[in-house]
């Protein structure tokens, strides 16, 4: 008999079979031979044994066999929209990048927010740095600013990346995630990496527990350079700022929402993009040159450091606006890949030693997570203009050239893709020398200074919530030597607020007789920022 016109009963157990009618679709394999039956595996008689000759039953469940890809082995849980960038006007003084030029051309992105550290089903609301993955199509190719809501880092080299993501990530042996044993592990090797005393006072802040993506600042963190058409160069540090505001949740919201409602970020991006209150950011750059930059007191290839906008103020570029929910969560926001070496000509890079790292990780870690050096061609990671070029074959290739020549230079086929010397991409031509060494830069060795700035700057109660965070953090940790290491750090920072913390980890009284481990090295602030540089 059919039921309401969608489907029939059959067989003897009575089940439902939502069967077509002469205007739907038929149901297929992969190879589009149409299925009779999607529900009963092929026996012998109604309680036989299975044939294996059931290609119907094979290849759907070979096909959920395979479903999951690997998670990013960072920033694995995240969120991603669509929209569109445009320009407040041409910025040709700065750079030749085309989206950059005209105020009528709209540029469509792809935005992932996420958190670093959880897996894929972690909580929103973790205390956490969260990333900010932009991809423009530009018409001259796929530009990607790959930055977070913090806009300062942890380390200063690459080269100790995977040691600062294992001691975050869960232990080896017990597997715990972000519980007692990576509270350990990662102040054990902070407080042995006093460069990320700076980024520690941002991540204890209420930066790390946004109140929504549509409300949190983005960060290009590393210096880089825009190029304008006569060749020169300008250093720029990339800044977001949301139309709605910067706003944090309280701690003991956060732990809550975690428990209630681990969605809480990506309902909340969904349901305003779905109801047409589009999330909004203004583009900015701290544009200033080498010389400039001689005088900053600090080194600006250190991404430890920020510029601070006393020193350069921010240029507004344009606005970005998403407007578009995903339709596929796994086809968009799980197989995008975001790679800080996408630039377009008129954008490039510094000597920044992080920055350089992640040039080299991004493409190299989605080659094993998408499974195929074809990634690009997947619809969300391709470019809007057209990528043409020899590469060929691997697996999941799709842009399969007609004709004969897969090799350049060749005379056979003057239709082929040719160099375009005058406007590709050429790096700039900045002059290097040196030996080489395994070493840093002297003027990357002031780790307190800038924590102390930071620290200062903030009001009373920030002040309190970020003793609060490093008491109820490090409080996780059970060994004494890594609470005195790090004791000894804030000590460097602010007297009272190691102090406080001291305190509140029932250390009362010893905060003031722990020497610090090394003299710091300060900078010369500006004037500008005085006021908030007292030493501790
Ligand atoms: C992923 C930002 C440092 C390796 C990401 C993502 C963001 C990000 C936003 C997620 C992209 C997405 O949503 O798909 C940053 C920032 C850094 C930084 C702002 C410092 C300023 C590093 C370093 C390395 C690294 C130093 C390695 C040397 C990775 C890897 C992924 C990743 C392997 C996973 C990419 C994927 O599977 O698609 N990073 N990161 N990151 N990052 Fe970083």
């Amino acid at each position: 008999a059919k039921q309401n016109g969608q489907g029939s009963y059959r067989g003897t157990g009575g089940e439902l079979h939502q069967t077509n009618t002469d205007s739907q679709a038929h149901l297929t394999t992969n190879q589009g031979v149409s299925v009779s039956d999607d529900q009963n595996t092929l026996t012998v008689g109604p309680s036989g044994p299975q044939l294996l000759e059931d290609h119907v039953m094979r290849e759907k469940i070979t096909h959920f066999d395979h479903e999951r890809i690997p998670e990013r082995v960072v920033h694995a849980r995240g969120y991603g929209a669509h929209g569109y960038f445009e320009p407040y006007k041409s910025h040709a003084k700065l750079t030749k990048a085309a989206f950059l030029q005209d105020p009528k051309e709209r540029t469509p992105v792809f935005v992932r927010f996420s958190t670093v550290a959880g897996s894929a089903g972690s909580p929103d609301t973790a205390r956490d740095v969260r990333g900010f993955a932009v991809k423009f199509y530009t018409s001259e190719g796929n530009y990607d600013l790959v930055g977070n809501n913090i806009p300062v880092f942890f380390i200063q080299d690459a080269i100790k990346f995977p040691d600062l993501i294992h001691s975050v990530k869960p232990a080896p042996d017990r597997d715990f995630p972000q519980a007692q044993s990576a509270h350990d592990t990662f102040w054990d090797f902070v407080g042995l990496t006093p460069e990320s005393m700076h980024m520690l006072m941002w991540v204890m802040s209420d930066r790390a527990i946004p109140r929504s993506f549509r409300m949190m600042e983005g960060f290009g963190i590393h210096t880089f350079r825009m190029i304008n058409k006569q060749g020169d160069s300008t250093f720029v540090k990339f800044h977001w700022r949301p139309k709605l505001g910067t706003y944090s949740l309280m701690w003991d919201e956060a732990v809550k929402i975690a428990g209630a409602d681990p969605d809480f970020h990506r309902r909340d991006l969904w349901n305003a993009i779905e109801s047409g209150d589009y999330p909004e950011w203004e583009l900015s750059v701290q544009a200033f040159t080498a010389e400039q930059a001689e005088e900053f007191g600090y080194d600006v290839l250190d991404p430890t450091k920020l510029v601070p906008e006393e020193e350069v103020p921010l240029t507004p570029l344009g606005r970005m606006v998403l407007d578009r929910n995903v339709e596929n969560f796994f086809a968009e926001t799980e197989q995008v890949a975001f790679c800080p070496s996408h630039v377009v000509p008129g954008i490039d890079f510094s000597n920044d030693p992080l920055l350089q790292g992640r040039l080299f990780s991004y493409l190299d870690t989605q080659l094993s997570r998408l499974g195929s050096p074809n990634f690009h061609q997947i619809p969300i990671n391709a470019p809007k203009n057209s990528a043409q070029n020899f590469q060929r074959d691997g697996h999941m290739q799709m842009g399969v050239p007609a004709g004969r020549v897969a090799n350049e230079p060749n005379s056979l086929d003057d239709g082929s893709p040719r160099e375009n010397p005058k406007e590709g991409f050429a790096s700039y031509q900045a002059e290097e020398a040196g030996s080489k060494q395994r070493i840093r830069p002297e003027s990357f060795a002031d780790h307190y200074t800038q924590a102390r700035l930071f620290y200062h700057s903030m009001t009373t109660p920030e002040q309190k919530h970020i003793v609060g965070g490093l008491a109820f953090e490090l409080g996780k940790c059970k060994e004494t030597k890594v609470h005195t290491r790090m004791l000894g750090h804030l000590r460097h920072i602010d007297k009272d607020l190691s102090i406080e913390v001291a305190e509140a980890l029932g250390m009362k009284g010893q905060a003031d007789k722990i020497k610090p481990a090394v003299e710091p090295f300060d900078m010369k602030p500006s004037p500008a920022l005085s006021q908030y540089a007292k030493a501790p």
